[in-house]
């Protein structure tokens, strides 16, 4: 019998370079989510790269694969954990695109999941301010990000020859921060009164031309 409050966890980082160091820590990640017994989908951003967005090939109906992997895989998972680089102070621009291009389906995959934000760089400040804009497009699509977001600084020389991050102490609020993220996802699936509808300009005039709205019913507690 499956446990129905079993949580299962997207993990990918937002490199498709060989060596990236996103991808160490996003392998990380998923090794920590797995040692607390949660079931982990490890997936890598050539599963998800699209070509630019493009507005006519939407409207006929054109979706690239990587945003259809993308949606899929969201859809499966209760939460997700986004490893990115940092580009020039923002998100990459390849993760951008595909967040532009899976937010057009409907039911719109980003809302009511819950994620986690991660960034590795050899700068001091590990990638940090890329996450905030990266906060900016995945909380406007109803995603529960997780306030807390970790980021590697130094992340060049900051893994050991096993995969974990050399400075145990640092290791150990990794682990403990994705353990913490876990049991407010656990704790979503164990008491969906918990809000459960995205109006994307709530508080804006309702318009039924314009309005891009999924409301599931409101449970009382
Ligand atoms: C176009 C570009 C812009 C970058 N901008 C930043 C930046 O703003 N802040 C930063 O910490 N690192 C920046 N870097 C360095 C990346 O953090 C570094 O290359 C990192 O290793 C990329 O992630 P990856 O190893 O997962 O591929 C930039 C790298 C590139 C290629």
């Amino acid at each position: 019998m499956t446990d129905r409050f079993a949580v299962q966890v997207l993990v990918f980082s937002a490199s498709l370079r060989e060596h990236s160091l996103n991808d160490r820590l996003a392998t990380l990640a998923a090794r920590s989510v797995e040692a607390l017994g949660v079931s982990v989908d490890r997936a890598a951003m050539s599963d998800f790269d699209c070509p630019s967005y493009d507005g006519d090939e939407e409207r006929e109906g054109h979706m690239p694969e990587g945003a259809v992997r993308l949606k899929d895989r969201l859809t499966a998972s209760d939460g997700f954990i986004l490893v990115s680089p940092e580009y020039n102070a923002s998100m990459p621009g390849i993760l951008k695109n595909v967040i532009d291009w899976t937010s057009r389906f409907r039911p719109q995959p980003f809302t009511r999941r819950y994620g986690m934000l991660m960034s590795a760089s050899p700068s001091m400040s590990g990638g940090n301010r890329g996450l905030w804009s990266l906060r900016i497009p995945l909380e406007h699509l109803g995603a529960r990000v997780y306030p807390d977001m970790f980021s590697l600084a130094q992340a060049h020389q900051a893994f050991a020859g096993d995969g974990r991050i050399a400075d145990a102490q640092l290791q150990k609020r990794f682990d403990e921060t994705i353990a913490c993220w876990l049991q407010s996802v656990e704790a979503a699936k164990h008491y969906p009164m918990m809000k459960t509808q995205w109006i994307e300009f709530l508080g804006e005039r309702p318009d039924e031309a314009i309005d891009r709205v999924e409301q599931t019913e409101v449970r009382a507690a």
